[in-house]
């Protein structure tokens, strides 16, 4: 046993030297017993190992940014750490809750995705299925860790008539399992919808596209582990992107965009007439955003009819998706075009300046 652990120690002392030395002697490794892929260090650190480009395309990602997170870690009753940094999110999968402020947070890296020292492997940490705030369960093989953070933190099945909204009300940034899978948001009665079948289109959901071949490397800046669908260059302007994994498919042979048969247009369409709905409702400011302004927010409002801020929901839930439409063009046409029908039906008369019903009652602040 203190022999296992002196060779492990050595081990790791040798590559801490080549790592600070910064070595160019070429280790070849040949596995022998199950024990030794994670005793071999060079299986992944070696010259040709397997990490350097995943490193490359992760420093572009918006994950190894880092930028919220000492905003998200400020402890309180927020639950933000779960899913803006490491500690949170390892501490939510052990634990199933979080207990921020942490001493240092750090932002989405390597570790929080995999966990190759325990296993010896790049396996992910989690595949398991996750269960949606309106306890729909996201099935989806690798996309389901994505989905354990990219989802709505509200269900569409609580909406209920006099509701409180407010400025951060809402899906928050990021419900992409929802709108992929097609389900959580808010239904009109004698609608039909129908969903797009973007989440078995591809493997592994979100890995599929945002990813592309893990192991064909697009450059540094799109797919693999920059789970960037486009990058544009800051300095030449250039933009590359994935648009090939469309292309490539059976489905759209020949688009050289991700406006497919100009369907994120009419989504954007659909999107701003929504909102001009809502806006002249007084349901959300000149942002989009429900009764932002001014700023501070004014305290919650109340509305009183829950087809109203179903109609909220489903903008914010389109808005904070953020792909127009690619994720699922026909849910969220769905969900948009029942949205416009409601709004339109309580627009007012020719002739009379306001609407037929009290939409909202205004809170005092304090
Ligand atoms: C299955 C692949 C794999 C194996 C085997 C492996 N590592 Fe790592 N190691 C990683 C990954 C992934 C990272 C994070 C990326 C990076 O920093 O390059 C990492 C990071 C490190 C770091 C940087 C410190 C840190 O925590 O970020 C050190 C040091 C290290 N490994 C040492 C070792 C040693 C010593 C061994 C052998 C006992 C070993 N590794 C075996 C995958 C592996
Ligand atoms: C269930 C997971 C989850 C929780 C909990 C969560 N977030 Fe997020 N947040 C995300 C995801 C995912 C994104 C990125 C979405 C995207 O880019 O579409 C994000 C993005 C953000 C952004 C960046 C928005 C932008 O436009 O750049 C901020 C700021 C943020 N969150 C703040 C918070 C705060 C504050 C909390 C706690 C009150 C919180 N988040 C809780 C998942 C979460
Ligand atoms: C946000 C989650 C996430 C982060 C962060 C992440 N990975 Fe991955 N990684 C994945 C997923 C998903 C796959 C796809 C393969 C799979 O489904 O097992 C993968 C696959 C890999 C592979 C295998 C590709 C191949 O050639 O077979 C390597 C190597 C790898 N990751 C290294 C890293 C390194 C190094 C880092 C940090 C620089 C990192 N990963 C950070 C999610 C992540
Ligand atoms: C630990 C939670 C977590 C996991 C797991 C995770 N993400 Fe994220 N992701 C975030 C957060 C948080 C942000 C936004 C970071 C910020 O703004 O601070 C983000 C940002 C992104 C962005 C960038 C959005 C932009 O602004 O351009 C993409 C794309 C993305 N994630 C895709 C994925 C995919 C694909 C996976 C699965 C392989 C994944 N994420 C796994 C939390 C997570
Ligand atoms: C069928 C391919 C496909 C699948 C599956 C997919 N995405 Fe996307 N996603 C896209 C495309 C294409 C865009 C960019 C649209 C654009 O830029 O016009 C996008 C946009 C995004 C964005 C907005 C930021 C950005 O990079 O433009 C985030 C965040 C995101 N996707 C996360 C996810 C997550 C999380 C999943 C899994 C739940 C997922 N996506 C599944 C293709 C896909």
């Amino acid at each position: 046993m203190k022999f296992i652990f002196l060779l492990m120690g050595a081990a790791l002392l040798t590559a801490l030297l080549l790592f600070s030395l910064g070595c160019d002697r070429e280790v070849t490794f040949e596995p022998s017993d199950d024990q030794a892929s994670l005793n071999s260090c060079f299986t992944c650190h070696g010259e040709d190992g397997l990490l350097l480009a995943a490193k490359g395309e992760w420093e572009n990602s918006v994950h190894a940014s880092g930028s919220n997170v000492d905003y998200t870690n400020r402890g309180g009753g927020d639950d933000c750490t779960r899913c803006h940094d490491h500690q949170g999110f390892l501490d939510y999968l052990a634990t199933g809750t979080v207990n921020p402020p942490y001493d240092q947070v750090s932002s989405i890296h390597c570790f929080t995705c995999h966990s190759p020292h325990d296993r010896g492997n790049l396996s992910l940490r989690t595949e398991a299925a996750y269960t949606l705030e309106n306890d729909y369960v996201f099935n989806h093989g690798g996309a389901n860790l994505c989905v354990t953070c990219h989802h709505s933190r509200l269900s569409a099945d609580d909406i209920e008539d006099s509701m409180e909204v407010y400025v951060y009300w809402g899906p928050h940034h990021g419900p992409q399992g929802d709108l992929l899978a097609g389900t959580n948001g808010y239904e009109f009665n004698d609608y039909e919808y129908e969903t797009s079948p973007h989440a078995y289109a591809v493997e592994d959901g979100c890995v599929g596209c945002h990813m592309g071949n893990v192991q064909a490397h697009d450059g540094y800046e799109v797919g693999g582990h920059s789970f960037n669908m486009e990058f544009v260059n800051e300095h030449t302007g250039d933009t590359s992107n994935l648009v090939s994994i469309c292309a490539d498919s059976a489905c759209h042979p020949s688009t050289k965009s991700y406006d497919v048969d100009g369907k994120q247009t009419e989504i954007a369409g659909l999107m701003e007439e929504l909102e001009v709905l809502l806006y002249d409702a007084g349901i959300v400011d000149s942002l989009g955003r429900p009764n932002g302004l001014p700023y501070p927010p004014v305290g919650p409002q109340l509305i009183e009819d829950k087809n109203i801020t179903g109609a909220l929901l489903n903008f914010l839930l389109v808005k904070e998706d953020r792909s127009m439409g690619v994720h699922n063009y026909k849910y969220m046409e769905g969900l948009l075009e029942s949205s416009i029908e409601y709004m339109e039906s309580l627009v007012p008369p020719p002739g009379s300046s306001s609407y037929p019903i009290t939409l909202l009652r205004s809170r005092a602040a304090h």
